[in-house]
């Protein structure tokens, strides 16, 4: 894909944020946008056509969760998960390593890529190498593949080894607009060779995804810049990468938003829109707190994306622009009023608090109702932001934001 697919169209003057429009092949993306995480091919309680009314323009999905299930070979099968989910704006996957460390905590990474130790049988999509199960030396049969949820007892043990190549395999088998690379990822606050070393495989592995990744045409490549808290080797990840991926479309900052302090979290994001192409879109993994937006935005981020949303709401937590209410408490049993009066999503329209109150532990129901609420409450705030930018308000909105967020200015 060409390098002229995002066009900034309004700048803030006192601060970096932009507003833009980024045209992938599904469709177009404005831009600063948060991208709703839909693991497997599924919002929870979320029908695409709702997402739509919503004006979700792009979801995220993730490598590792579908190509375990329903696999590469299924989704080609069907047309691509665009058509498999029935979802016809854009898609984003993130390429599978993060998830793999964060979720399975077994992980090994070598140069060849990420390993793990898994209870899954089998899947065809992942280089796996059988390994004796038992005492009796027996090597298991493939079982069909089964959810995380879901592991049989004594279910078969398998090292499994997610690569750059495979990685890719299976992003353009799925066949989202943007895919990510393969990263070497480390908690954000290692410290120590680990964290060069990290930032140095990732480039390297850049190199193998672009390689492997056998839909050019189609799909929009983004590197994810590695470095953790060290300034120097933020600059040196993109100054090797840039270099190397000169056609890239939009560029991922990762590693970040995973327990740091606040003011190394901005300062990373802040040397990275510094250094990175302006030209070209600059993606925030895992962001989703509305503060983190606003101010990620004022520091030129244009794309994040996070499970918080629609996991919090699962928890019966709504999203305001106070904090958030946290609808299990007892106070809200008898409050007939909507989670928020200026909020025009289906929930508010229709629903008190009072009632999610008394639903909250009938998941289907209260998951959905919530889950909307909290993505109209994401897709409002990203609009708010994009229309104060494109006006000029951008520093105004922002002052009224935090003293709405914090009105003892703590
Ligand atoms: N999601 C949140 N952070 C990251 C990251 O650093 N890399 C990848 N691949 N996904 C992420
Ligand atoms: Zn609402």
């Amino acid at each position: 894909m060409s390098a002229e697919k995002f066009h900034v169209l309004a700048s803030c003057s006192t601060s970096k944020a932009r507003t833009g429009v980024l045209s992938l092949l599904h469709s177009d993306v404005e831009t600063p946008i948060f991208m709703p995480v839909g693991t497997k091919g599924c919002m929870k309680g979320v029908l695409p056509e709702q997402l739509e009314q919503l004006n979700v323009q792009i979801l995220l999905g993730n490598t590792y969760h579908l190509g375990l299930k329903p696999g590469p070979e299924l989704l080609i099968k069907s047309g691509g998960l665009h058509k498999f989910m029935n979802w016809k704006r854009s898609i984003l996957t993130d390429s599978g390593g993060f998830q793999m460390v964060s979720l399975l905590k077994l992980a090994e990474i070598t140069e060849e890529g990420v390993q793990f130790e898994s209870t899954y049988s089998s899947p065809a999509s992942f280089a796996s190498q059988k390994r004796s199960r038992s005492k009796k030396g027996s090597l298991t049969e493939p079982e069909p593949v089964v959810s995380d949820d879901e592991t049989p007892p004594g279910a078969a043990k398998e090292r499994l080894v997610l690569t750059p190549e495979k990685s890719m395999e299976i992003q353009n088998a799925i066949g989202a607009d943007i895919i990510m690379q393969l990263d070497d990822v480390v908690s954000s606050t290692t410290t120590g060779p680990r964290v060069e070393e990290a930032m140095h495989r990732s480039v390297r592995w850049l190199q193998r995804c672009n390689e492997a990744h056998s839909r050019k045409s189609e799909q929009c490549l983004f590197p994810i810049v590695q470095g953790g808290l060290d300034t120097n080797l933020r600059r040196e990840c993109i100054t090797e990468m840039t270099k190397q991926q000169q056609q890239s479309v939009g560029f991922a900052i990762g590693g970040l938003s995973g327990g740091e302090e606040k003011s190394s979290f901005w300062k990373m994001v802040d040397v990275s829109t510094d250094h990175l192409p302006a030209s070209k879109p600059r993606y925030v993994m895992g962001v989703g707190y509305a503060e983190d937006l606003v101010v990620c935005c004022a520091l030129g981020a244009d794309m994040f994306d996070c499970v918080f949303p629609t996991r919090t709401a699962r928890f019966g937590c709504a999203l305001v622009n106070t904090g958030q209410l946290n609808l299990r408490l007892k106070i809200y049993s008898k409050d007939f009023a909507p989670i928020d009066p200026n909020c025009v999503c289906l929930t508010c329209q229709k629903y008190t608090r009072a009632y999610l109150h008394h639903i909250v532990t009938d998941l289907p129901t209260s998951a959905r109702l919530m889950s909307i609420h909290n993505i109209a409450y994401q897709m409002n705030l990203m609009r708010q932001i994009r229309e104060s930018i494109k006006s000029g308000r951008f520093p105004e909105f922002v002052l009224n934001f935090m003293e709405e967020r914090y009105p003892n200015g703590s």
